[in-house]
């Protein structure tokens, strides 16, 4: 993690909470709902702090006049920079971002929080199991892994989306299932077929339960809504696979994302801070855990 500490300029504390100047570079429209941008920073002296970031961490970006909110980081550390976000427009300001054009200005603070490394994933078969917009920040991961494949073992990728229309990252799962070693299964929820559809149609859990994936020597990392969460980790937890194999990350409300403000946390976890990268372990032990 590269958490921005407070510098003097010219006398004066500089505040923790002060964006860097982003430009957007690039952008794709992947769904009708979801749009990827490639930002570069304009401080060059913070640039490769800024992007020695690793997969899982989270930025918070903004837009002046429409507030600020935590996106994980979707591109690999290779990428080196600048950095890409998905977002899936919701609400208020996620629909401002979904009105810029490339060269338009953003606020970036971060890069923040825990990562996926954490599992020590070198050497071992990976599952990546990913319902929605989650698989933003397992995009970031696969590259990464992907960009050093000989180190990892058999890969296999479950993809859900409600639609057809509401895949992202299309070229990318085309490609990576190409690769050896990598298997790539993508599903929409019934009714989101059409009649060429030649994937899965179900929901991420119960095609899950057709995979029968071996836990041996296997990482799990699992991301989306809470169900998709749940329901996987119960069938990996079925399978033999230990809940200290199974690596989410949390979506909590978050405001500061550093472990200040108390928004995001769940009894003494600060999901900022000590996350959003858990073991399905440590979820469960949460309090009031819901997974
Ligand atoms: C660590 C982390 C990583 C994230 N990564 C991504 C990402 O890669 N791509 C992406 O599109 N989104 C991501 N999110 C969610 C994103 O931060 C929210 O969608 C965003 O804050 C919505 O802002 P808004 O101003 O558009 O919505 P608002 O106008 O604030 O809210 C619109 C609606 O969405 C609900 N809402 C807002 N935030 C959340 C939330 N965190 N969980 C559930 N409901 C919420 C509100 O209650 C409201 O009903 C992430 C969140 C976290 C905490
Ligand atoms: S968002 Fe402020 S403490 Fe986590």
């Amino acid at each position: 993690m590269t958490a921005r500490v407070g510098s003097r300029v010219d006398g004066v504390e500089e505040s923790i909470y002060k964006p860097y100047n982003g430009r957007i570079i690039w952008m794709r429209e992947e769904t009708p709902d979801i749009t990827t941008f490639r930002v570069a920073l304009e401080e060059h002296e913070v640039v490769d702090s800024f992007t020695s970031f690793k997969p899982g961490n989270f930025v918070l970006a903004s837009v002046i006049g429409y507030g600020e909110a935590p996106f994980a980081i979707s591109s690999p550390p290779s990428q080196r920079g600048s950095i890409e976000i998905s977002v899936k427009r919701l609400g208020v300001l996620t629909q401002v971002l979904h009105e810029l054009c490339v060269e338009d200005r953003i606020g970036l603070r971060g890069p923040y929080g825990n990562d996926f490394l954490r599992g020590e994933p070198k050497g071992k078969n990976l599952l990546f199991v990913a319902g929605g917009i989650g698989m933003a920040p397992i995009r970031s991961l696969i590259h990464h892994v992907l960009d050093d494949r000989k180190s990892y073992g058999e890969i296999t990728i479950l993809y859900g989306a409600k639609s057809i229309a509401d895949i992202p990252y299309k070229k990318e799962f085309k490609r990576w299932d190409r690769m050896d070693g990598v298997d790539v299964v993508l599903t929409v929820d019934p009714g989101g077929e059409t009649p060429d559809w030649d994937g899965r149609i179900g929901y991420v859990p119960n095609i899950l339960t057709e995979l029968n994936t071996s836990p041996k020597n296997c990482l799990a990392f699992v991301c989306g809504p809470q169900i998709v969460i749940k329901l996987s980790a119960q069938t990996l937890s079925n399978w033999g696979f230990k809940s200290r194999d199974i690596i989410s990350t949390l979506e909590n409300r978050m405001k500061c994302g550093i472990g200040k403000c108390g928004r995001c946390n769940v009894g003494h976890i600060y999901v900022c801070k000590h996350g959003p990268v858990f073991t399905y372990e440590e979820i469960m032990k949460m309090p009031n855990s819901d997974y």
